[in-house]
């Protein structure tokens, strides 16, 4: 029966490792970038091969590790296995072998602290896979002005690949070489069985290493195609926490460029901050040092920013505008809204052309839960209002500047509210200025 998915395509995600160059207690691999963890960027790119089935190896008690990939891979058979100890990376692979089929078509290994490695080059990849015929391989190279920390690729006189030293194991003039070693390869999987128990720890770490496969291959006659990648920032690894930074920095490139392409204004990318999954419709404005997590919806029209923070849960509609020092959390703000300056929106539902003046805080934690506040259509909250939550300030409200809206409050539509605690000052005509 002809499979759904591309014949007898198999992906292991190699995630057990320790991060020690990290020196986090963390898996290394559950470090975010961009709001995304290491491991979900690169079983993302690996979606895009339409695998039968990706197999994540990761450390004990570190279910997370999985999920996360399985999350960037619906519709894909996800399956976890455990490396009991971080013994390298051929071991790690071996951890795997169970949950694969051994019997047909091609592995595809890669790591899961390479986030930047586009579904592209994995094609490329398979191509050169194709290229070595059977029972070859191929692997993904690339060149690196400073090629410190990778392993290199040695090739012979005629520029056949031959074998991989890790820069621990390698001569002064193999250090030299500037090719390195991605880490993602494409196994026939029919030689791993044969080919992983012949590894040894016999080098610097002490380690088994998935790179003398290769090595192994070539001695043995069988072709090896090394296939270079052009741009070499797909190509980072992140080992340390100086490489977390630059890998951040390329991939935040990447995703205001998609934005970018789709119609939003991005004055400054070098200092915008905008996770992966947020979406911004056309022709909305994003100001300098501006921050955006995970999960927020812009409307179109909009203008964010500068210096403005929209964390989880934030909802900005059509023509919504958040200026400087403002920080909205799990909020909406209806259409023609604004909160220019200094202001705190925490678990908010504000309707349509509310004004939040300068310095308005939602007062929503208590010490030990948070609270909802809402706020109705064309409401006016004077400069530096309080608002205690869980509060309610109906349609057309108008609060004097520092007013403390306190719990007890029972506002009615346009009311004018002031003092501290507020108190009811007056019942006012809806402003003519600020109807629909
Ligand atoms: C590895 C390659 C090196 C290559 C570089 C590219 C080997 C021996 N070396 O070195 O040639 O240039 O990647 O970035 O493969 N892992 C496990 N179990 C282990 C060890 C590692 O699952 O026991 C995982 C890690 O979580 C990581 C990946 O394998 O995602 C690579 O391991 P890492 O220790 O980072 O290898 P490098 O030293 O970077
Ligand atoms: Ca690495």
């Amino acid at each position: 029966m002809p499979s759904p998915t591309r014949s007898g395509l198999q992906v292991v995600v190699l995630a057990a490792g320790k991060g020690v160059r990290l020196r986090s207690p963390h898996p290394k691999v559950m470090h975010r970038l961009c709001g995304r963890p290491l491991i979900g960027w690169a079983a993302g790119a690996a979606a895009a091969l339409e695998p039968e089935r990706v197999v994540v190896v990761a450390p004990p008690s570190a279910e997370a590790v999985v999920e996360a990939a399985a999350r960037v891979l619906p519709g894909v058979r996800v399956e976890g296995v455990v490396q009991a100890e971080p013994r390298g990376t051929g071991d790690a692979l071996a951890a795997a072998l169970p949950a694969l089929d051994l019997g047909r078509g091609t592995v595809v290994v890669l790591y899961g602290d390479m986030p930047l490695l586009r579904a592209s080059s994995l094609a490329e990849l398979l191509a050169a896979r194709g290229r070595a015929g059977d029972g070859g391989s191929a692997l993904l190279s690339t060149r690196l002005a400073d090629p410190r920390g990778y392993g290199r690729v040695v090739r012979d006189g005629s520029g056949r690949f031959q074998r991989i030293v890790e820069e621990r194991d390698a001569t002064p003039e193999e250090r030299r070489l500037d090719e390195i070693n991605v880490g993602v390869y494409a196994f026939p999987a029919d030689r791993l069985g044969l080919d992983l128990p012949l590894l040894t720890r016999d080098n610097a770490q002490g380690e088994y290493y998935l790179t003398d496969l290769l090595g192994l291959a070539t001695d043995e006659g069988r072709a090896v195609e090394a296939c270079e990648v052009p741009d070499w920032e797909e190509c980072l690894g992140v080992n340390t926490l100086s490489q977390l930074a630059d890998a951040r920095s390329v991939m935040q490139m990447r995703i205001l460029e998609q934005h970018m392409a789709a119609g939003v204004r991005i004055e400054d990318p070098a200092t915008t901050y905008v996770d992966d999954g947020v979406e911004i419709g056309e022709g909305t404005h994003i100001l300098p040092c501006t921050v955006i997590h995970g999960g927020v919806v812009i409307g179109r029209g909009c203008e964010v920013g500068p210096f403005a923070q929209l964390r989880p849960g934030t909802v900005l509609e059509d023509g919504a505008e958040v200026g400087n020092f403002t920080e909205c959390k799990n909020t909406r703000l209806g259409r023609g809204s604004k909160a220019k300056h200094l202001t705190y929106l925490g678990d908010a539902d504000v309707g349509s052309r509310v004004n939040i003046g300068a310095g308005t805080i939602f007062a929503n934690y208590d010490g030990s839960a948070k609270h909802a506040t809402r706020v109705g259509d064309r409401a006016f909250l004077g400069s530096g209002t309080i608002v205690v939550a869980p509060n309610e300030i109906p349609e057309g409200v108008v609060t004097g500047a520092g007013a403390v809206v306190t719990k007890s409050a029972r506002m009615q539509p346009f009311e004018t509210w002031v003092g501290l605690p507020a108190r009811k000052h007056a019942t006012h005509e809806p402003s003519p200025g600020r109807t629909d």
